[in-house]
Formats: structure tokens, C-alpha cells, sequence
């Protein structure tokens, strides 16, 4: 039996980025891979069947019950992260998964219905510009030939990634088979800002998902020479996408409960001594109202279109993906919080597979505390006695499921 402190060491050393601190497990790349390999081995070790579903989807079943897997409960989490993301996020629903199953054997308990732990691939969208796309796919939220189509930074497609992956990617799409074996889904994962540290609390039961999206800005101008260039003879798109950020802030400030951000910013062809010809921005915006998602926009890109006018460019918006709020499924929530004698109720404003789950499936949340508050950086982490708490939790949980 190990404790999710030592699953989590056995990977501590998989995808340490050096550059920016922190781990960049990309989906499908060497990192991500190795991790995938790791938990299949983990898995094959307390007797799970592991296998790999047709969009990539990792699974590890504990096979019990008359009703074979349809309508099995199923925990689980991811494996890929954010470029220079922590330890925790995504790692530990998986760790605390297997860490489950081994309190449960340990506790003699007798399934009355299968058991299975699910991997899901490029749930931070880092590499395909996509969050959650492995359970979108799974789910039909988004179509399987734009998903095809996606590229990352070095115009590799997800087709190409999910092939050599080995995933056929002609096979990517809704998978009923799958869905109908997922009777319930409970994801445990790191909490991802002070929720906990403020409720004074190891473990809380997920209540609501914040809206999210991601939209890209381009921002064209006149590429030309950083020397020979006069000042006033020039359209450059940087100017332009510098106004573009300061108006993000300000149309998100001035709307109550909204966030936006400009996390990632890319200028073309991006040389010292050259004036970009394109900037790329990425806006993620969240907000629970979806009109009012709609309105940030809108006014953002109003503000755009001025600044790149002023600057003798011009712009270009791209929704690239859209998650409405999501409610857990009332009757599950209840039934964690009777079996953690009363955790706490908690919102947050991270996405999660278990949200695009949910309008499919009755979905519930389990949120470990997070004592620096601080998530998508190397500083985000999890106390061993907290993650121990989590585990235990998530095995009274699904104890009480079985
Ligand atoms: C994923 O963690 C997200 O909320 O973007
Ligand atoms: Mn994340
Ligand atoms: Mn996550």
C-alpha cells in the first residue's frame, strides 16, 4: 500500500522543467508519456485491467458486480500540465485514485458495482489550445474534426500527436460505449486558491465550476526594421496588443465577479531587432453568467479594434473554446458530504474533465487543501498529512458509492 506522498515522489523527477521551474507535461509528449506508462504499471500492480479508449482516455478497472462496467463509478483525474505548473494539479486526483483503491482492498471491501480510475488527456489544454479535451471528445462537446485539426506551437495536429501516441485519430469522438459504463464520476483534486486555508479545512465536496473560455486576438501590422523604421512611419501590432492588455484588465475590472487574463502572448516572427508583423494573444475569461462572458468579450474586442486602428493595424478575434458554469449534481453532493460527516461546500473558478462530465453524468468534486493558495505555478502544494486526509476521503466516498 502506498501513501500519495510516495506515489507522488516515484514521479517527482518526470518533466522538471528547468527554464521556467515546476513540470511541463505536455499531452503526448515524452513527459506526459512516461507518466501515462506509470500509471498503467501502477494500475496492472493492485490488479486493475488497464486499458486506453478511443480518445486516449486511460483506464484501470476493478471489474465487480453482475452488471459487468455499465453504470460503474469512476474516479480519476490528469496527468498533463500547465507549462511550469506545480506537483498537485491533476497528479494528485490520480495518486489519491490508486491510493484509494489500496485503503479499499485494505478495508476488505466487496464492490457491489465496478470500480474504475480514468486518466484524461490535455485537460489544461497547454499543448492544443483546448481544455478538457479528452472528456470533451469523450462527451461530444466538441467535434472530432476540429479536435483533428488542433495544432500546437510547432504546427504538430492532435491527430498526429494522438498517432503517435498510438490512438488511431480516426476513432476520436463521442464514445456512448464509454459513457454508459461511468454510472457516477468523483474527481479529487488540489484546491487551487485559498478556499481551504480560509474554511480552516483539510478536504471540501465541490459545489459550482466557474463559466470559462478562451478566445485568441491577432493583431496584424507592417513587419519592418527596428533601425530604419521612424517612429511615426510604423503599424506595429505590439503597440497595439500592449493597449489590447491594459483594456483586458480594465473591462474585467469593471465587472463584478469577472476574470480575465492575457496568460500567453506571441509576436511573429518575434526578433529583437524586428518590428512584428502579427501578435497573438490569448484571452481566458471566466465569469458564472455566459452573457455576460459574451458582453466582456464584445467589449473587449471593441477596444481592440480602436487600439489596432490608432496603430495602423487591424484585428482578428477566434473563440477557441467554451465552458458554461456548472452546477455538481445536488443529490451526489450530498451524499459526499454525509460521508465526510459535513466537509465543507466549495466553488472554484479552475476547470475540470468532472464539469464537462457533469451535464452527461451525475459528477462530484473533492478539493484538497492547498496551503500556499497559489496553482499553476511550481509553488502550488499539498501537505503529506492533507493529501493522506484526501485519499482517506476519496476512499469513504467511493466506499460509500459501492
Ligand atoms: C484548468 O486548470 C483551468 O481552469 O484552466
Ligand atoms: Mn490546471
Ligand atoms: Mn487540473
Amino acid at each position: 500500500m502506498d501513501s500519495v506522498s510516495a506515489l507522488l515522489d516515484s514521479i517527482a523527477d518526470v518533466g522538471r522543467d528547468a527554464f521556467r521551474g515546476g513540470y511541463s507535461r505536455g499531452v503526448y509528449t515524452g513527459a506526459e508519456l512516461t507518466l501515462r506508462e506509470w500509471f498503467a504499471e501502477e494500475a496492472r500492480r493492485r490488479g486493475l485491467a488497464v486499458e486506453t479508449d478511443r480518445n486516449g482516455i486511460l483506464w484501470g478497472w476493478w471489474d465487480a458486480g453482475e452488471g459487468g462496467r455499465a453504470g460503474a463509478l469512476v474516479t480519476g483525474s490528469h496527468l498533463d500540465s500547465v507549462p511550469g505548473g506545480g506537483a498537485y494539479d491533476g497528479p494528485l486526483g490520480v495518486t489519491s485514485a490508486l491510493a484509494a483503491v489500496d485503503l479499499l482492498r485494505a478495508r476488505g471491501v466487496r464492490p457491489n458495482r465496478s470500480l474504475a480510475v480514468a486518466v484524461f488527456p490535455e485537460e489544461e489544454g497547454s499543448r492544443f489550445g483546448v481544455s478538457c479535451l479528452g472528456s470533451r471528445l469523450l462527451t461530444g462537446a466538441i467535434d472530432a474534426d476540429a479536435a483533428r485539426n488542433l495544432t500546437d506551437a510547432d504546427g504538430v495536429t492532435f491527430a498526429e500527436a494522438s498517432r503517435a501516441a498510438g490512438i488511431d485519430p480516426a476513432h476520436l469522438g463521442r464514445d456512448d460505449g464509454t459513457l454508459a459504463n461511468i454510472g457516477d464520476f468523483v474527481e479529487l483534486h488540489v484546491e487551487q486558491g485559498r478556499g481551504l486555508i480560509d474554511l480552516d479545512s483539510a478536504v471540501a465536496v465541490g459545489s459550482t465550476v466557474l463559466g470559462h473560455g478562451r478566445w485568441r486576438l491577432s493583431v496584424s501590422g507592417q513587419g519592418n526594421h527596428a533601425g530604419t523604421t521612424l517612429m511615426a512611419d510604423r503599424a506595429d501590432p505590439m503597440i497595439a496588443a500592449a493597449q489590447i492588455v491594459l483594456a483586458v484588465r480594465s473591462v474585467a475590472r469593471a465587472e463584478d465577479g469577472a476574470r480575465a487574463t492575457v496568460g500567453r502572448l506571441q509576436p511573429v516572427p518575434g526578433g529583437t531587432n524586428v518590428i512584428a508583423s502579427r501578435v497573438d494573444l490569448w484571452l481566458d475569461i471566466r465569469h458564472e453568467d455566459d452573457a455576460v462572458t459574451a458582453a466582456l468579450v464584445e467589449r473587449i474586442h471593441g477596444k481592440a479594434q480602436m487600439a489596432a486602428a490608432f496603430e495602423g493595424c487591424s484585428v482578428n478575434l477566434t473563440a477557441e473554446s467554451r465552458s458554461g458554469t456548472v452546477s455538481f449534481d445536488p443529490a451526489l453532493q450530498r451524499t459526499l458530504q454525509n460521508s465526510l460527516k459535513g466537509a465543507p461546500l466549495l466553488p472554484t473558478g479552475a476547470g475540470h474533465d468532472a464539469a464537462v462530465l457533469s451535464g452527461l453524468v451525475p459528477a462530484a468534486m473533492l478539493y484538497v487543501r492547498n496551503p500556499t493558495g497559489v496553482s499553476h505555478s511550481p509553488e502550488e502544494f499539498v501537505e503529506r498529512d492533507d493529501a493522506d486526509a484526501g485519499a482517506a476521503a476519496l476512499a469513504d466516498v467511493l466506499e460509500d458509492l459501492l
